[in-house]
């Protein structure tokens, strides 16, 4: 296949200044932002500055709702279906929050999801008596959605929790198929797509989720401290809000009524990181217009960087699914944190997590420690080749 996306790559380049100083291979982290969004950020926090910030609050509404129509679009959903949270644990905290879940209570979930996602479920379980089933997985990796479909037949279920993409793995789980067992059995399903969101295109309506959760830093490129969460028409009309709802999402009518907002502003809180919005508002808009071509280019990096990194004798692929990401996993078979120190000190941005991050997996894998690289659209074929010779000579000293 010929790169794709070549003659895009240089204005791309021109838009993210950190491609001059760094090869950024650590986009599952926090991807280098574009000049737009940096823009969005600052002149707002510029005019905080000079006005007041709910002042300028009141100035910047309608770039606040073209931020939300572009959020929106990103994920084929309305304005109406989005609320701007903290992260995607926010997120993902508000939606669970939506439920009554008690003692004899099933929840199903995948071996994949992500560290915070398996903690709260946990938590669910120690404090509420609620019981986790994790759905088993195909052969080659990710959530077997039979298996799904298996669990969903007890009556007890009521909710699904799922992470699209891991953290931790390259794999990408067949969550269409998760969330269309859910709508046939009408089960709530919570979609976890934070490493999805700019790395995937999306339909979050067609996918059958109630909410999806996600964030700005990651593939997205928006700023850090900013996410937010899709909630469906379904979970609107019905009523669902969350148990820790604030005067944003509800307003005081009598000493002992409130009416919820009509909208997935009930997911949010009244205090708002304006200028974030902004940000994410242009992070969506930037990633609307990179369109697919960019995120076939991702893929392809990511393709390159497994197949070079399979060359290096010391390096153990770590990646399964039938489907993968632009995570790239690897084992190093030592501790992959002195190696990421000595990648950055040359420049280059990686990652590295230890078992804690994903325990089913890594014990599965029989590894502690990896090492993570994830490229991006705006990154380079010879970034990509210099990053995995750097990354040769440093286990061959
Ligand atoms: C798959 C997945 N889900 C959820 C999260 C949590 O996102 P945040 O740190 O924005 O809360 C992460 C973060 O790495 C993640 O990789």
């Amino acid at each position: 296949m010929t790169e794709p996306a070549r003659d895009r790559l240089a204005a791309w380049r021109a838009d993210t200044p950190g491609t001059a100083q760094r090869i950024h291979l650590n986009n599952a982290g926090a991807a280098l932002m574009p000049l737009p969004v940096v823009q969005a950020v600052t002149e707002h926090l510029n005019a905080e500055v000079a006005l007041g910030g709910y002042e300028a609050a009141d100035i910047a509404g309608p770039a606040v709702d073209a931020a939300y129509d572009a959020v929106a679009g990103l994920v084929g959903a309305r304005r109406r279906n989005i609320a701007v949270v903290e992260n995607a644990t926010a997120a993902m905290a508000q939606a669970l929050a939506s439920f009554d879940l008690g003692p004899g209570d099933i929840v199903v979930t995948s071996n994949a999801d992500y560290v915070s996602n398996q903690l709260m479920l946990m938590a669910l379980r120690d404090r509420r008596g609620v019981a986790i089933a994790r759905a088993a997985d195909l052969p080659q990796g990710g959530v077997d959605a039979a298996d799904v479909r298996r669990l969903l037949g007890d009556d007890r279920v009521k909710l699904v929790v799922m992470s699209w993409i891991p953290t931790n793995s390259g794999m990408v789980q067949d969550v269409a198929a998760v969330g269309e067992a859910c709508l046939a059995r009408g089960i709530p399903f919570i979609l976890d797509g934070c490493q999805a969101i700019g790395q995937l295109s999306i339909d979050a309506p067609a996918l059958g989720c109630d909410f999806l959760a996600a964030t700005g830093r990651k593939f997205l490129r928006g700023p850090r401290g900013v996410g937010f969460l899709f909630v469906s028409d379904r979970a609107l009309d019905a009523g669902w809000y969350p148990l820790s709802i604030d005067l944003r999402g509800a307003t005081w009518t009598d000493p002992d009524r409130f009416e919820l907002a009509s909208d997935a502003r009930r997911f949010e809180n009244w205090e708002f990181a304006t200028g974030l919005v902004l940000g994410l508002g242009a992070a969506a808009r930037y990633a609307l217009d990179a369109g697919a071509e960019a995120l076939t280019r991702t893929a392809w990096l990511a393709d390159r960087l497994r197949e070079r990194l399979g060359g290096i004798p010391a390096v153990h692929r770590l990646d399964r699914g039938s489907t993968q990401s632009g995570i790239v996993t690897v084992d190093l078979r030592r501790d992959p944190y002195p190696i990421l120190r000595a990648l950055r000190a040359t420049g280059i941005n990686t990652s590295a997590f230890t078992r804690s991050a994903a325990v089913i997996d890594m014990d599965r894998k029989g590894v502690r420690a990896g090492l993570r690289l994830s490229p991006h659209y705006y990154n380079t074929l010879d970034e990509v080749d210099r990053a995995v010779d750097t990354l040769a000579s440093l286990l061959a000293q």
